[in-house]
């Protein structure tokens, strides 16, 4: 087998509570893999370690222990980076800037000259459908055209891998449809995709492979399509659901009934 995409190896990332002074593993462990043109969810309650995992893929910490390839690059080496577009859970917008100026300015941070970044604004604009808002201040948009506007920039310097944490959170149903067809395209377009969300029947239509992290640890996972609904559950949700009871209940401590 050729290697993945994006290989994960042995990940180990601890924080230093500043307040207590006690160290917390956030991650422990976690190896996965993710292969080229797949789209890869990543399952888990909030603050299994999610975001934290792409920030290590993306090379904006540092592992503890282990390490991520991007690309067979050093995450956070340039040339991965040049290859990689980012969706952060909270992205920042400029918001005094219109849409057609944000896409120009991250053009500039990627050396487009000012035709390329024309025309690549115009498209990108065009297939996250702003196009007849590309003029407005960013200030009016929505927050679904925000996380549309979002997309679109991390596309500009057209990346083979994509990272989106939490892409459709927060949207009403028709802008979390609208989300689902732009991933849709994109998957289709052959891109490889890794995914942080909490909208499973999002992640069931989009998602080839998923895995569920919780507490630092990778509890679960595989093809979407032999999890449900050939496999044993109705749906990911009950699937999601058993696999953290499961896991949490052989975390507890047992207790005697005699006792
Ligand atoms: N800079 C930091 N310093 C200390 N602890 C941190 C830091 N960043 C994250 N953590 C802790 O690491 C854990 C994992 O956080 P992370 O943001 O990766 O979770 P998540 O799975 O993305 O959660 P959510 O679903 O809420 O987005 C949490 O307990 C969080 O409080
Ligand atoms: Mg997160």
């Amino acid at each position: 087998m050729t290697n993945g995409v994006i290989e994960i190896s042995a990940l180990v990332k601890d924080h230093v509570s500043p307040f207590l002074q006690k160290r917390v593993r956030v991650l422990d462990g976690l190896t996965l893999t993710v292969q080229q043109g797949q789209t890869f969810g990543l399952l888990g309650p909030n603050g299994a370690g999610k975001t934290t995992t792409i920030k290590l893929s993306l090379g904006l910490l540092k592992p503890t222990a282990g390490e991520v390839k991007v690309l067979d690059c050093p995450a956070g080496s340039k040339t991965a980076l040049s290859r990689i577009g980012f969706l952060p859970e909270n992205p920042y917008f400029y918001s005094y800037l219109t849409g057609w100026e944000f896409l120009d300015f991250f053009g500039q941070l990627f050396n487009l000259s000012t035709n390329q970044r024309k025309e690549r604004a115009k498209e990108l604009l065009e297939m996250v459908s702003l196009t007849d808002a590309a003029h407005k201040p960013i200030h009016k948009f929505s927050k679904g055209m925000l996380q549309r506007l979002g997309i679109a920039q991390c596309l500009i310097n057209e990346p083979d891998v994509l990272f989106l944490d939490e892409p459709n959170s927060g949207l009403d149903p028709i802008g979390r449809k609208d989300i689902r067809n732009i991933l849709l395209k994109l998957k289709q377009a052959g891109k490889t995709i890794f995914l942080n969300s909490h909208l499973l029947p999002d992640v069931n239509e989009l998602c080839d492979q998923i895995g569920v992290l919780h507490k630092g640890k990778l509890i679960a996972g595989g093809k979407v399509a032999s999890i449900c609904p050939s496999g044993n559950y109705k749906d990911l949700e009950q699937f999601f659901f058993d696999v953290i009871s499961s896991c949490d209940k052989q975390s507890q401590p047992k207790i005697s009934s005699s006792s």
